[in-house]
């Protein structure tokens, strides 16, 4: 059994962005620029919004950050997304979510210019990766498919189940395993709060990807022998053991699921390093106009 080592290869990854940027620069070209816009004082939100500032200060990219109160309209946070479309200096730019009540996320998302939308999320991104087309493809479903590479995991031909049918997770993931592709290839089922026996398409998975948010949901019981068990649960529980008060929970019972697996990623550690490297990730191609080319 192999214990995946997202940090490890978030860290390689981001050494590998920092070398090629240090290249670009030395043969005259631009450094990659992010902008990222941060509305209000969600706790979760400014930490996300910070680590991805420090992750551009390590790979040797200018970020700029864009801060609102939460009192900001709707019509203000669209000008300034307009702003920064327009801005050639900002090769990509994120609206960290989520925003207040009174804004609509779609709107503001479908505002941003696809070209620079290093998220991921705009229509356009979505559309075009479910088609197989060159495009953003939004940050966990890339960190997972890249470790899925790094470690070289076999996908063509496999039964692959993912617990979860969101938008951001879920079906880019059933898109991506599915693709004509390495990695990909996969059969995939999608799970979710309406399938009749889960643990039954579990058991005959070849690799699980879990996206439900709900803690330790998987256990040994729905794991084939030498399966692939990818987490991507993150709910915080209440913890006397850490100063923050809280820790992490994956959608897998990691004790006694680990055993029977081949491979499979820990909560924290596995998926979560990978999500913030992705962006610097798309960052890059946007720098290099690689993506779109105008
Ligand atoms: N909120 C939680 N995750 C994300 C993310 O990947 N991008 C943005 N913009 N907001 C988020």
């Amino acid at each position: 059994m192999t214990i995946i080592d997202g940090k490890a290869v978030a860290e390689q990854i981001k050494k590998e962005i920092a070398e090629e940027v240090k290249q670009i620069i030395a043969a005259g070209g631009k450094r990659p620029h992010l902008a990222a816009i941060l509305v209000g004082h969600d706790g979760g939100s400014e930490t996300y919004v910070a680590a991805k500032v420090k992750a551009c200060e390590v790979c040797g990219f200018k970020s700029t950050l864009v801060r609102f109160e939460d009192t900001v309209s709707e019509q203000e946070l669209l000008d300034k997304v307009r702003e920064l479309n327009e801005d050639d200096d900002v090769d990509g730019f994120i609206v960290q979510l989520p925003l207040p009540k009174h804004i609509s996320e779609d709107k503001v998302i479908e505002a941003i210019d696809y070209r620079k939308d290093v998220d991921g999320f705009h229509p356009i991104n979505v559309g075009r990766m479910s088609i197989g087309l060159p495009c953003y493809i939004s940050a966990t479903p890339n960190g997972i498919i890249e470790l899925i590479s790094r470690y070289n995991i076999e996908t063509r031909g496999k039964k692959c189940v993912i617990l979860g049918r969101s938008n951001i997770v879920g079906k880019p993931m059933a898109a991506l395993m599915m693709r004509k592709a390495y990695p990909g290839d996969c059969t995939v089922t999608v799970c979710h709060s309406r399938t009749k026996d889960i643990a039954d398409e579990c058991r005959r998975a070849d690799i699980i990807i879990a996206a439900l948010g709900s803690p330790e949901f998987v256990t040994a019981d729905m794991v084939k022998d030498g399966a692939v068990i990818i987490d991507v649960g993150t709910t915080r529980v209440p913890s006397t053991l850490t100063k923050s008060g809280f820790k992490l929970k994956g959608d897998v019972k990691f004790d006694e699921v680990a055993p029977k697996c081949s491979y499979i990623t820990p909560v924290p550690g596995g998926v979560g390093p990978m999500t913030i490297v992705s962006l610097m990730r798309n960052t890059l191609l946007a720098g290099k106009k690689e993506i779109y080319k105008d």
